[in-house]
């Protein structure tokens, strides 16, 4: 299942935005501080929502410093946060419409100041584009209980049998977004990880918990596609240390030692880290969607140019090149130098300063690529902050 179309309203920096046709693969462009991340985390929250463990409004928003963070401090009269989301299985062309729409309280709940449900939709679409309504909040029961629009049902396992492929698929999006530093020093900086987004160590708990054959065949391919970037590297594998039973990734280096140099992942340069981790989220299974926060950090060019390769050919190795969907934020010219890249997954997020709105790409931009150019060409210009051939000056 892939999402096919997203709005949002009062949503971060965005006071209105949506976007339509949303391909497989899907790059967000855009300045420093429009929203690319801000966008993201959409579907983030949707995956807090769905997931299984800890999961619900309340917990997203607190998650999120409260309602105040999220909701656009653009927004006018109208204060409500809307998701509006659909979710199609391409080949059957059924799927599901899901609209969340919360807000605090002007009056009654005062004293817990909890967010609640202002709107929530649940359409299912089935084939033919026939729609069919499967919820609608609020509804009696939350007339006659104000506190039950406290939760959705998107969360409730109560209420979402009839819907719970899409809590699933919510509950299954995953987010990439590896930070070498908090791997490397995790102890130093906090003993807290968070389960749900692998920014740091809970990136080798996910792969300790991975069935050894599975983590094992994974390793197998990363090590390979490494070591055409890091010739010296002959072996990857994952042991837990013997005495604090701490899982960790060690590459052993050809050394003029004949058994030659181990080093284990606080040694691995940011580069390699952030490679390893970024092909192991590519390998994992899932019908839902994975969101690359700017994967060209701490990579050479070289490999960032191939990037979008890579991403592409895994795609279509995996089950039939119907793959996972991917969101990848990026600002990186090297990242979208390939004129392979489709020009439907390009989403260009434009600032102003009354909030930021996306776009596709235009009529022009669009005769650029089929004339051969790639998007750093086309598009990127167009997404810049500071004007092509203008500089940016620091005067300090
Ligand atoms: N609730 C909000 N209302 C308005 N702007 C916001 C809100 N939350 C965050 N922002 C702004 O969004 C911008 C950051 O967007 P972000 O998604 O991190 O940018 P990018 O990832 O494109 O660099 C910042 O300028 C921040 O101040
Ligand atoms: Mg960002």
């Amino acid at each position: 299942m892939h999402i096919s179309r997203i709005r949002i309203k009062n949503w971060r920096n965005f006071r209105h935005a949506e976007v339509k046709g949303i391909s497989d693969v899907v790059y967000l462009l855009g300045p420093n501080a429009s929203g690319k991340s801000n966008f993201l985390d959409v579907m983030r929250f949707l995956r807090d929502l769905g997931k299984s463990k800890g999961g619900g409004l309340q917990e997203a928003v607190e998650g999120r410093g409260g309602i105040s963070k999220i909701r656009c401090l653009h927004a006018r009269k109208d204060t409500e946060v809307l998701i509006d989301i659909d979710v199609i299985d391409e080949s059957r062309k059924t799927g599901w419409n899901y609209i969340i729409g919360f807000n605090i309280p002007s009056s009654g709940f005062e004293k817990s100041r909890r967010v609640f449900v202002t709107k929530e939709v649940v359409n299912k679409i089935a084939e033919c584009g026939v729609v069919e309504n499967v919820i609608n909040r609020p509804n009696d029961e939350d007339i006659n209980d104000e506190y039950q629009r406290q939760q959705t049902y998107i969360e409730q396992i109560n209420s979402n049998r009839e819907f719970r492929g899409l809590a699933d698929f919510f509950g299954s999006i995953t987010y990439y977004h590896l930070v070498p530093q908090l791997l490397k020093f995790g102890d130093e900086i906090s003993g807290r990880t968070i389960e749900d987004d692998p920014f740091g160590q809970e990136f080798l708990l996910r792969v300790s918990a991975t069935q050894e054959r599975t983590r094992n065949s994974r390793l197998k391919k990363i090590e390979k596609a490494l070591q055409k970037i890091v010739p010296q590297m002959e072996d990857l594998r994952f042991l837990k240390d013997e005495v604090t039973g701490r899982p960790h990734l060690e590459i052993k280096f050809k050394h003029h030692r004949p058994r030659g140099a181990r080093q284990r992942e606080d040694q691995f340069s940011d580069g390699t880290l952030r490679l390893i981790a970024l092909f192991w989220m590519l390998q994992e299974t899932s019908d839902a969607p994975l969101l690359l926060e700017e994967p060209e950090l701490s990579l050479n060019e070289e490999v960032v140019r191939s990037l979008s390769h890579q991403i592409g050919s895994v795609r279509r190795k995996r089950s039939g090149g119907s793959g996972r969907q991917i969101f990848i934020s990026t600002h990186s010219y090297a990242l979208l130098s390939n004129p392979g890249i489709d020009s439907d997954g390009i989403i260009i997020i434009e600032p102003s300063d009354d909030g930021s709105s996306t776009r596709k790409v235009s009529e022009d931009e669009k005769a650029a690529l089929s004339a051969g150019l790639s998007p750093a060409e086309a598009v990127l210009p167009n997404a810049r902050g500071i004007p092509l051939g203008g500089q940016f000056k620091l005067d300090l």
